[in-house]
């Protein structure tokens, strides 16, 4: 709402809160002060809104200070909700050091609290919280690109081993196909047909799987087609609209002039028809595929932008954050590979662009892909404009 600073004081002491009142205010910074006298107040205040600082009393009536930490406190990930401080009384180190150890990013004696002490604490906790959520995400970056990688190499070790296997079984089931004509016995010619080729298909679905990890795990150089992104989406929508099915309706809502895009024009369209296909999925009662390309920004730079949207079930956080990783997939075993938006990913971030998502649950899909010009487009293009 403001920028005036939100800070919790939680102690049921109320001749300490009013202290506590009275120091923020002279801090001259704009502070709006909440005030619980329980613990489970506080939880409660904590629950419901997002504060700038905590404050809280260690002995309250109905818990101790450092239980109310321990409630918030992930220890998995040392993070809390807000910066928290932690109140104590003279002497009371056990308790400073429990309190740190449960999360809170500071501490104050209480029995000679001075409005500079506060102030520091107020400062310091915050910039604690800060430092370690940035902390946190940039651990969190690193470990999702090391299991990319990880992934990465470790396919690329077997995928080539994997295909030989393949072309193995696939020739021989030619043979059999051969050698099944010639049986005399048509009921037993029909039985076993079926199975070969159920060996086939599943060869087959496994040579797929191998190309889309190749091409995640970068063994797969990709060509660089002149692409005009306008005419590709429009290609890839009309194969859709032959496959998808009736009940999807496909549409291209919005058609900027981009410039033309260096990339393997392949793979591009393998990219748009894994979304379009997991949006299929996600509308089992049909709905809208909305494509659209525009010239967008990304991190300051310029990009040919093409939106997938679909109205959809759309996915939690937990499943939004996971959607790249190699066979990540919500699916039952024989319809999801979870190797999809694997791909589409290493195809975009080979390409040097970029991906994005936004979604909610019940609120649809909406993927966008930003493509880098093609080299010597961008200042064409700068040009163009001006
Ligand atoms: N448009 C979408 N709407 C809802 N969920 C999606 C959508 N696209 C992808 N997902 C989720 O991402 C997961 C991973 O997708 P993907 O990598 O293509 O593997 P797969 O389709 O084989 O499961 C899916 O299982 C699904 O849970
Ligand atoms: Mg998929």
């Amino acid at each position: 709402m403001s920028d005036r600073l939100q800070v919790l004081v939680i102690d049921d002491d109320a001749a300490d809160r009013m202290a506590m009142r009275r120091h923020l205010a002279f801090a001259g910074t704009a502070i709006d002060v909440q005030e619980a006298d329980t613990g489970a107040g506080g939880i409660a205040l904590l629950k419901a809104r997002k504060f700038d600082c905590v404050f809280v009393d260690y002995r309250l009536p109905d818990m101790e200070g450092t239980a109310l930490l321990q409630n918030f406190y992930d220890i998995n990930t040392d993070q809390m909700p807000a910066p928290f401080v932690m109140l104590t009384g003279q002497g009371g180190e056990a308790v400073m050091a429990e309190a740190l150890r449960w999360g809170a990013h500071d501490y104050i004696v209480k029995d000679n609290v001075t409005t500079a002490a506060v102030m520091i604490s107020l400062a310091k906790a915050r910039e604690i919280f800060d430092l370690k959520r940035a902390r946190h995400s940039a651990e969190e970056k690193l470990r999702q690109a090391q299991k990319m990688d990880a992934v990465g190499q470790l396919t690329s070790g077997v995928a080539h081993d994997f295909n030989n296997l393949l072309t193995v079984i696939l020739g021989n089931t030619r043979l059999m196909h051969r050698r099944l004509e010639a049986l005399s016995d048509p009921d037993a010619r029909t039985a076993i047909t079926k199975k070969v080729e159920a060996v086939e298909s599943a060869a087959r679905r496994g040579a797929d799987l191998i190309r889309h990890l190749m091409v995640f795990s970068r063994q797969r150089e990709l060509k660089e087609d002149i692409v005009d992104i306008g005419q590709s989406v429009r290609a890839t929508v009309e194969l859709l609209q032959r496959t998808l099915g009736e009940r999807v309706e496909i549409r291209i809502a919005g058609e900027e002039q981009t410039p033309p895009v260096g990339v393997d024009s392949t793979l591009l369209e393998n990219a748009l028809i894994n979304i379009a296909v997991n949006a299929r999925d996600a509308m089992p009662e049909g709905g809208r595929l909305t494509f659209s390309v525009a010239n967008a920004q990304f991190n300051g730079a310029d990009y040919a932008l093409i939106s997938v949207s679909d109205t959809g079930c759309g996915m939690p956080e937990h499943v939004r954050e996971r959607i790249f990783e190699p066979f990540y997939t919500t699916k039952p075993a024989d319809e999801g590979t979870g190797l999809g938006l694997a791909m589409v990913y290493g195809f975009v971030r080979q390409t040097g662009g970029h991906i994005e998502v936004e979604s909610a649950e019940a609120q649809g899909t909406t993927f966008r892909i930003y493509l880098p010009p093609a080299r010597g487009e961008k200042n064409k293009e700068k040009s163009n404009a001006g």
